[in-house]
């Protein structure tokens, strides 16, 4: 008499199936336990393509192993990439004799848009977020267990995505006008800051916040995925 049962997470749901209703051989392989469970829940093997196998006592465990986050590994990278080549067209721009010229006469303004600009685009967006699309594909397949929170990832990605667009966005608009009215009016940078406040002040902390957040997510994340319990049950999907 066999009283193991089989729980099989998958779309966020959990199933017991009692291994005796699976018929399987002794000795059976994780593909014969797969193709078992599919022919009883009336699906195909490949459905569990991404699932592992565990074994615990009594327990067969038929876990999800990305639960979706796979899906958002492709974000980061798409975003990341996206970041790249927005801050390599400016690098590019910036060579330009003309730019460079225009970025040191105007002092602080001109520093918004390089570096400020320009490195947070290509080192945040580009190399952070392609780093956090890694962390996020491997650390599931290296603890051989789902992320703590696809939903905390999925805000992850909009902290950084958001954060990084805002940053950008805000730094060359702000370095664009005040270098302008300086330059039109030989006004020195902190007089030119002055007349935009206060969106020069919400231009830095605005953004600043929102990337921070998107930090902090994924760190929160890394952390939660790595050092919680185990408790045998599949991370939340959602
Ligand atoms: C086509 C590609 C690129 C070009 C032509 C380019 C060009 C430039 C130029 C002209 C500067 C200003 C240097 C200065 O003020 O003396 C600069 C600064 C900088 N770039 Fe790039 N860049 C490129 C890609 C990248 C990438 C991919 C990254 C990072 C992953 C990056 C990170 C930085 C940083 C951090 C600074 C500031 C350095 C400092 O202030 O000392 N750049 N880049
Ligand atoms: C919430 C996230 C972040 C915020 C709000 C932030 C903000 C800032 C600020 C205010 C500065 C000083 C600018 C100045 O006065 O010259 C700075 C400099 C810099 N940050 Fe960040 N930063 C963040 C994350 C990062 C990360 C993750 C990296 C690298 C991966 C990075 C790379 C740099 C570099 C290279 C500089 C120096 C630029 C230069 O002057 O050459 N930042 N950042």
């Amino acid at each position: 008499m066999n009283s193991e049962t089989v729980t099989v997470s998958r779309e966020g749901q959990e199933r017991h199936i009692p291994l005796s209703l699976l018929e399987l051989p002794q000795g059976f392989s994780d593909r014969e336990l797969k193709t078992a469970v599919a022919a009883v829940l009336d699906t195909t093997p490949a459905d569990f393509d991404r699932h592992v196998v565990e074994r615990h006592g009594s327990r067969i465990l038929l876990t999800e192993l990305t639960d979706g986050g796979d899906r958002l590994v492709a974000g980061f990278v798409v975003w990341a990439v996206t970041f790249l080549l927005v801050g390599t067209i400016q690098g590019v721009v910036q060579v330009m004799p003309d730019v460079r010229r225009w970025i040191f006469s105007t002092g602080g303004a001109g520093h918004l848009i390089d570096p400020l600009a320009h490195a947070h685009v290509n080192l945040v967006g580009g190399v952070v977020m392609m780093a956090m699309a890694t962390a996020y594909y491997l650390l599931p397949r290296v603890l051989r267990r789902p992320l703590h929170s696809v939903r905390l990832a999925r805000l992850s990605l909009w902290g950084m995505a958001g954060g990084v667009s805002c940053w950008y966005l805000s730094m060359v608009t702000l370095g664009y006008l005040e270098g302008s009215l300086m330059l039109a009016e030989g006004l020195g940078f902190h007089d030119a800051m002055a007349r935009f406040q206060p969106w020069h002040t919400l231009g830095f902390v605005v953004p600043a916040s929102i990337m921070g957040i998107g930090h902090w997510l994924f760190i929160a994340n890394v952390y939660l995925t790595v050092f919680r319990r185990q408790s045998g049950r599949a991370g939340q999907a959602g």
